[in-house]
């Protein structure tokens, strides 16, 4: 069903993962897209690969969100072009280093915060006005469950999630008496290249992560992302949480080989 015919919608962070999976559940709905990240090989053959299988329109822009000037002339040439977004989805993050505060690198910490709050601030700054004078829009914030829970060694990426949460809940009150709308989806352990990144690019380690039990796949949270901005317009998913079965907590996780 094409559910999301007519719309456009803004993926930050396309180029792999969560992105990636969201980019195609939105077009096999039938939406049109905006791509941005830094690689920009990789969103243009994903664009190419929409293109052909999905029939959609599918813009790419190689956008690193934390660069406040370029966020704001790409939001420029969207808004130029009749392009507000209908949705945007506030991807784009990652976590950096694995360390106790005691040890923790300032480039860790200055990545994490500025991608991951600043990037979003920058990005929903240039484009919800837009929104908000238009009268509709939906602002879906990529969260975890690092951002309910703190644990050891997550110091600064936790910071960052809970300040993610209490972004979601702040817009949630600024825009309202309009009709758009900001969720939050929250992920716990999913199989993507985050692990890789946190460990800057140590394959092995990374691969240790989801060792044991089965993680969420990139596709789980895009099928959560697609439902939430396709409830009607009266229905705004405030936070969806979703686990691995084997992950209850952030704490307690099973990871008794899966059969
Ligand atoms: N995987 C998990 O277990 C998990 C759990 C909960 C929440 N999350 C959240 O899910 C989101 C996506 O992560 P993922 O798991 O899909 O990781 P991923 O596979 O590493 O993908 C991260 C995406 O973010 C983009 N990105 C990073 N820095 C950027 C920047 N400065 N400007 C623009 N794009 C940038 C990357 O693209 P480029 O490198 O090409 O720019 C990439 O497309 C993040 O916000 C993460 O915190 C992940």
């Amino acid at each position: 069903m094409n559910e999301l015919d007519g719309s456009w919608i803004l993926v930050t962070g396309a180029s792999a993962g969560i992105g990636q999976a969201c980019a195609r559940r939105f077009a096999e709905s039938g939406a049109s897209l905006i791509l941005w990240a830094r690689r920009l090989d990789r969103l243009e053959s994903l664009a190419d690969e929409l293109r052909d299988g999905c029939g959609v329109e599918v813009v790419t822009r190689q956008v690193d969100v934390r660069d406040r000037r370029l966020v704001s002339r790409e939001a420029l040439s969207l808004i130029e072009a009749g392009r507000v977004p209908d949705v945007i989805l506030n991807n784009a993050g990652l976590a950096s280093g694995f360390d106790p505060i005691q040890e923790g690198d300032y480039e860790d910490w200055d990545r994490m915060i500025d991608t991951n709050v600043k990037g979003l601030l920058n990005v929903t700054r240039e484009l919800l006005p837009h929104m908000v004078s238009r009268g509709t829009g939906h602002v879906v914030n990529i969260g975890s469950t690092a951002g309910h829970q703190v644990y050891p060694k997550g110091n600064v990426y936790n910071a960052s999630k809970f300040a993610v949460k209490a972004l979601t809940e702040g817009i949630n009150l600024d825009v309202a008496g309009t009709r758009v709308r900001v969720s939050s989806v929250d992920p716990g352990f999913v199989r993507t290249e985050f692990s890789r990144v946190r460990f800057h690019g140590d394959d092995e380690r990374a691969e240790g992560v989801y060792r044991g039990f089965d993680p969420l796949t990139a596709q789980d949270v895009a099928d959560c992302v697609h439902f939430v901005v396709t409830r009607p317009p009266h229905v705004n998913v405030f936070d969806m949480v979703l686990l691995p079965t084997a992950q209850r907590n952030v704490y307690v996780l099973d990871r008794r080989d899966p059969t």
